[in-house]
């Protein structure tokens, strides 16, 4: 495990899945930190599907990391040296603060957090953006009622198994979809979903009208492409899609497909709406008060999958991308 300052920066782009050649490894010092600006320490790294749509430069709703950058990245870290009034030596912040053990930056990019509220991990998952984008998706987007049928797609990845327990809470009849017999027992066994499904085996329209025999209401999609056809098929009228990724069409963005059942959204008098974080930022306050209160309460729990040491960032990239993760994927880094 790395014991110097150590970035990860974007070499070059990647066709499809980013692999070991997309990334370089640096060790460039840390400077001091001048007014406003604080010294920090990495602990924890998130790693998130978004990195695909980071590095390749098409319109989005955030700029393109360039070669030879510090690749983005959300991560939880300590403050080690300070120049502002805001943060102290010893507080704790989390933010987008790059692919990097160390950083110094304006400290008006973090947002400071209290360790003594939850295990430090927590803020990268449950009560980080994974469970916030959960939270507001499903509620102000989805808008979910007792006795309605939700589908959730990637439902045992980071957000999706928090989508699939607050809408439990709601009293909705919840189906998840997910890749695998591990992931589905863990939904189905744990979770107590009340229908899973392997969309790697048979038919999934199939699989869903059986799932969901009264139809769906709320679909949250984490995934685009076949999936999100396979439910509009079924979608009731009237039925809420919240739109929250795509994980199944990132590695093609230069050849991205159509919906095939693009109709049914207008006979079926659908709404299918897009939202990122960034539309809520004003209001996590909210998010976070609930979902630690569930936690507390024994009402949901958060799935963290922990790998260890900034040398493995490559291979956690392509293991998201493959699926391999169970909850939320992040890295914690050394003392
Ligand atoms: N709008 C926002 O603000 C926002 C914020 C966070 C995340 N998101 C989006 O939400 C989705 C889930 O993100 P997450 O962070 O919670 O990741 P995650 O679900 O923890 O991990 C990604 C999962 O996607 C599935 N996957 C990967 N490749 C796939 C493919 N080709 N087809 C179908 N499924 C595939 C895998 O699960 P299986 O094994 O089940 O296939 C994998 O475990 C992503 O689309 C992400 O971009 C959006």
């Amino acid at each position: 495990m790395s014991t110097q300052p150590t970035q990860i920066r974007f070499a070059r782009p990647a066709q499809g899945v980013p692999d070991n050649d997309t990334w370089a490894v640096t060790h460039e010092p840390v400077p001091d930190p001048q007014d406003g600006e604080i010294t920090i320490k990495v602990r924890y790294l998130s790693i998130d599907p978004a990195i695909k749509g980071w590095i390749t430069d098409k319109k989005s709703y955030i700029e393109a990391v360039k070669p030879g950058e510090v690749m983005r990245g959300f991560g939880v870290a300590e403050v080690i040296a300070s120049r502002s009034d805001y943060f102290k030596v010893g507080d704790f912040c989390t933010g987008f603060t790059g692919i990097q053990t160390h950083a110094t930056m304006d400290s008006r990019q973090l947002r400071k957090i209290d360790p003594n509220l939850a295990p430090l991990s927590r803020f990268m998952g449950g009560l980080g953006m994974p469970g916030f984008t959960a939270y507001f998706g499903l509620l102000d987007i989805g808008n979910p009622q007792p006795g309605e049928t939700v589908v959730v797609s990637s439902a045992a990845g980071a957000v999706g198994h928090v989508v699939a327990q607050i809408a439990k809470l709601k009293g909705c009849r919840v189906v998840g979809i997910a890749g695998g017999p591990e992931k589905c027992a863990y939904l189905r066994d744990d979770l107590k979903l009340d229908a899973v499904i392997d969309y790697r085996e048979g038919s999934l329209l199939e699989a869903l009208s059986e799932a969901a025999p009264k139809g769906v209401d709320v679909y949250f999609d984490g995934v685009g492409g076949e999936t999100l056809d396979a439910v509009l098929m079924i979608a009731n009228r009237h039925a809420r899609i919240i739109a929250c990724g795509a994980v199944s069409t990132y590695a093609q963005m230069d050849a991205p497909q159509g919906l095939k059942n693009y109709t049914l959204v207008i006979t079926q008098s659908l709404m299918i709406k897009g939202f990122t974080m960034r539309d809520y930022m004003h209001r996590i306050k909210e998010a976070f008060v609930d979902l630690l209160t569930w936690e507390h309460e024994g009402k949901i729990v958060f799935r963290e999958h922990i790998l260890e040491g900034i040398e493995c960032y490559p291979d956690a990239v392509k293991m998201i991308f493959a699926g391999k993760n169970n909850g939320k994927l992040m890295i914690k880094l050394g003392d």
